[in-house]
């Protein structure tokens, strides 16, 4: 009798090799007793469609998608949910019994962290979002779901901001706007999905935007505070935090996709709050 194999997954990026998602991974594997195995596949804009026929041809089972690849993935996809459909982007592909079912868990791995870890309420709230790109896309859907009072988007080019808030306009309250036409009433909640913070930059946010109430939570996330922490910080605001807990439950959710199962994500961001914390 041969042992079984375990089932093939993996990430697709370009680079990749910081992915942290082997790691979530092999945690929710073990803790809920599934025989899987998870690889980071570092995989050039050139050879994406290739590769991933390869995988699923040879056994594999799902992939996440992850930068540079998550609008190119829409694409190899035979069937989209609804939220990779409005997002235009995907970061879990999975093997289905039709083919390869493209999903988007961003958006709701936003909210989980949100809403559930962090405590927050989004209903009747005001929220400002830094950015009008992929990233924004892919959490507007979600975000507007939860009823908040108004959804202000601003951007360094704003008519990015008032095309993506015109697209999303029949979900609820958007608008899209330049930094300086934010106003100067603060902000419920202030999530920064621009890709300033990887090169060390912060938007031009006008100061009175976050007040002492205000919530700042970055996409982005680093072993050091981002760049848009240590501003919200200096700006005196309630909370500034960092993606992790997103980082976590988008792959809980893509967990779930791929195996009928909602991994305990709690004992995964405090190992990876601890190895941040233990880094230089
Ligand atoms: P992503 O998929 O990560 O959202 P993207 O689609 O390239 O990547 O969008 C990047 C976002 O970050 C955009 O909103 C961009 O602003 P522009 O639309 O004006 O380009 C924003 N961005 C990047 N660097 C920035 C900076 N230094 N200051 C302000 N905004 C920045």
């Amino acid at each position: 009798m041969s042992a079984a194999t375990a089932d093939p997954y993996g990430v697709f990026g370009h680079p990749v090799g910081h992915s942290l998602s082997p790691f979530i991974h092999g945690m929710f594997a073990r803790e809920t007793g599934q025989y899987m195995s998870y690889r980071l596949f570092d995989v050039a804009p050139a050879e994406l469609t290739e590769r991933v026929q390869q995988f699923f041809a040879e056994g594999g089972r799902g992939l996440n998608i992850t930068l540079p690849h998550k609008v190119a993935a829409v694409e190899l996809a035979h069937e989209l949910t609804g939220r990779a459909a409005h997002a235009a982007a995907v970061n879990t592909l999975a093997l289905t019994d039709k083919g390869v079912l493209g999903d988007n868990t961003d958006g709701a791995g936003l909210v989980r962290d949100l809403c559930d870890n962090l405590g927050l309420v989004i209903t009747r709230r005001r929220l400002l979002i830094l950015g009008a790109g992929g990233a924004t896309r892919g959490i507007l859907a979600p975000l507007l779901e939860l009823e908040p009072l108004t959804v202000l988007i601003a951007n360094r080019t704003p008519e990015r901001a008032e095309a993506l808030a015109a697209a999303f306009s029949d979900l609820g309250v958007t608008q899209g706007v330049a930094f300086e036409q934010v106003g100067d009433e603060p902000f419920d909640l202030i999530i920064n999905a621009t890709s300033a913070s990887l090169s060390g930059e912060i938007p031009p946010i006008p100061a009175a935007a976050c007040g002492a109430q205000t919530v700042c939570y970055d996409l982005a996330y680093g072993r050091a505070a981002t760049s848009f922490v240590k501003w919200a910080r200096r700006q005196g605001c309630a909370r500034a935090l960092q993606g992790l807990g997103m980082l976590v439950e988008q792959a809980a959710e893509s967990f779930h996709l791929w195996r009928g199962m909602r991994p305990e994500t709690s004992f995964v961001l405090a190992a990876l709050k601890e190895r941040a914390g233990g880094g230089g």
